[in-house]
């Protein structure tokens, strides 16, 4: 059985809240490798070609923004007992709001012009405040597994910098205003973005979901206590270092926390075998996978390799890869939990709800994570042997796609059964 110790279940909000982000997050993602398969080794020349740029925040905030923020808000009310004020409306305008601001943006940033970009920014922007608000507000009321919480809290302050750094450099882009050392800023923003916002949020998510969905043991309570400060202290004096030009400070700060993360990869692998379910399912096979390539971005940079390495294995080889893996798992549970409450409601226990573990086809699952492991090698071996660009982007949009039908057969199996679960009307519980 599932530990699903802690959780208050009934305060899930409706399925097509989260389901709409899951299903539109791979779209980007299929975006970023079509846009490597058309401009090809160009676009790794350097960090600040346009199609980096594009890619960077196509993956940035229209797949795992859209990925991490459906999957907070369907999060919080189950893991802290504390509801989002007003779910579907934030639900429907976040969604709208990013999908429109991620497309934007990196259209702009790709070279379509300053209007784009300013448009796309705000969209973001908005998108972003229109959901770190609400989720504050249930953050700050939240009861519940004190290490998930402490993580959620500083990944959710950090995103809400990250996007302000974001919106100061569209600014310098615009000509608005100027700041001293240009690239500087773009380095804090990245910090806050990747080691801040993606990187506590899949702390956050760790310590909540792999004792729950393998059984593995818990983090070791120091870390769930401190690991989440103490990163976001690190990032806010080191970018404070960096930005004033205390160089060695602001390294060492910097390597200090890429060691904590290589520590919290290492714990990670080891309570992932230490698990009570043996089976490696697709799922655990993306943790590996983002693990190792989380400690490989943390060596590359004390080795002083190029930043588009370091940005290669944290975007695609963590920040692709992971949620995919999560997704497996998420998707189905939550079909799966909201398919049994409406049995509940109309009493139709004469029909069997498929489980959990057969909504998702475990072979394809598998495909899947086999072509996002050749996107990645392909990516990181372009860096090298440019002609493996464009393999590496169709890889990367077939893993993606694969993904993502994956997805649409597990939301087709959900409306199949919803259609013949209706409410009874005598018994006719909430919706969901
Ligand atoms: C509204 C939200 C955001 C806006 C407006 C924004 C804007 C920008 C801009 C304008 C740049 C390029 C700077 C330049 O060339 O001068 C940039 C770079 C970057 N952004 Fe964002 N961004 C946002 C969100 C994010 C998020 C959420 C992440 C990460 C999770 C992120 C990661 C990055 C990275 C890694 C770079 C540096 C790319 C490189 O070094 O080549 N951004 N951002």
């Amino acid at each position: 059985m599932m530990g699903t110790g802690g959780l208050s279940l009934d305060q899930a909000p409706p399925i097509d809240i989260p389901a709409r982000f899951f299903l539109t997050a791979p779209l980007f993602a299929i975006a970023a490798g079509l846009l490597l398969a058309w401009q090809g080794p160009t676009l790794l020349v350097s960090r600040w070609m346009p199609g980096a740029l594009a890619a960077t925040h196509l993956i940035a905030i229209g797949y795992l923004g859209l990925i991490m923020c459906g999957a907070l808000l369907q999060m919080l009310p189950v893991v802290a007992g504390a509801a989002v004020p007003a779910v579907r409306l934030v639900g429907t305008a976040t969604h709208l709001l990013l999908t429109v601001g991620a497309a934007g943006l990196a259209w702009g940033l790709a070279g379509s012009g300053p209007t784009l970009i300013r448009v796309g920014a705000g969209a973001a922007a908005l998108g972003f405040l229109v959901f770190v608000i609400p989720v504050g507000i249930a953050l700050v009321r939240a009861r519940g597994a004190p290490g998930t919480l402490l993580a959620l809290r500083t990944a959710a302050l950090a995103l809400a910098v990250t996007v302000a750094l974001g919106l100061l450099l569209v600014a310098v882009l615009q000509g608005w205003i100027r700041v001293a050392e240009h690239t500087r800023w773009v380095d804090t923003h990245a910090a806050w973005g990747l080691m801040g916002w993606v990187g506590l949020l899949v702390v956050g998510v760790a310590v909540q979901v792999l004792p729950m969905f393998y059984v593995t043991p818990t983090y070791p309570a120091p870390m769930r206590r401190w690991f989440a400060p103490a990163v976001l202290v690190g990032v806010g004096a080191a970018s404070a270092a960096w930005i004033m030009g205390a160089d060695l400070v602001g390294q060492a700060v910097f390597g200090t926390i890429a060691l904590g993360f290589i520590g919290f990869a290492f714990i990670t692998l080891r309570l992932i075998s230490l698990r009570e379910r043996p089976r490696l399912d697709p799922t655990l096979l993306h943790w590996w996978a983002a693990m190792l390539s989380l400690c490989g971005a943390a060596l590359a940079w004390t080795f002083a390799a190029p930043p588009t390495l370091i940005g290669v294995l944290l975007l695609v080889g963590v920040g692709v890869g992971l949620p995919a893996g999560m997704l497996f798992k998420i998707l189905p549970f939550l079909t799966w939990f909201h398919l049994q409450h409406r049995q509940l409601g109309s009493g139709r226990f004469d029909l069997r709800i498929p489980h959990m573990g057969s909504l998702l086809s475990t072979r394809w699952a598998r495909v899947q994570f086999g072509l996002h492991l050749l996107a990645l090698a392909l990516l990181a071996g372009s860096l090298w042997v440019p002609v493996l660009a464009r393999p590496a982007g169709i890889a990367l949009a077939l893993s993606s796609l694969v993904l993502l039908l994956l997805l649409i057969g597990v939301a087709r199996t959900y409306r199949r059964f919803a259609a013949l679960l209706r409410p009874a009307p005598s018994r006719a519980g909430p919706q969901t």
